[in-house]
């Protein structure tokens, strides 16, 4: 299996719940080391910008108002099958369907309002990290 890298986001239900730790020690637990992190508050343009791809789905200007309606936390993460393992500790989109013990079931009330983002391809995970973080701004591990 090759080592990858994805990005996450702690959407702002999330932060609001004060839970970054404990979903960062999922991250920890599944074998997904942070590379690169940082708190901060998307204006609408990085909003529109990050979700550009959905831009003509209805839900559109509702995703936009939650994801700049506080803070988030964004991290590149890194490990073994970094991309699906990421996307199976965060759940399905919708947390009426994700799986317990996953983020989004202990985590998340809404399909809207779903408490995590994740990456769902290796193309997706490169564009998404470099909206983000600078290449130098990204640490591997050295030991
Ligand atoms: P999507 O890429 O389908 O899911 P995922 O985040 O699991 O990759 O959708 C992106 C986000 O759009 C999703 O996390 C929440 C929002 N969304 C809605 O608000 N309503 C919806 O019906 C869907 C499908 C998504």
């Amino acid at each position: 299996m090759a080592v990858e890298r994805t990005l996450s986001i702690i959407k702002p239900d999330a932060v609001a719940k004060n839970v970054i730790g404990e979903i960062y020690s999922r991250f920890e637990k599944a074998g997904l080391r942070i590379v690169a992190a940082r708190m901060l508050h998307l204006s609408r343009e990085q909003a529109e910008g990050f979700y550009a791809v959905h831009r003509e789905r209805p839900f559109f200007n509702d995703l936009v108002a939650f994801m700049t309606s506080g803070p988030v936390m964004v991290q590149a993460l890194e490990g073994e099958d970094a991309i699906a393992k990421h996307r199976e500790v965060m759940g399905a989109t919708n947390p009426k369907e994700a799986a317990p013990g996953t983020i989004r079931a202990d985590f998340a009330s809404t399909i809207d309002e779903n408490a995590v983002h994740g990456s769902d391809g290796p193309d997706t995970a490169k564009t998404e990290i470099a909206f983000f973080f600078r290449e130098e701004e990204i640490c591997p591990r050295t030991r």
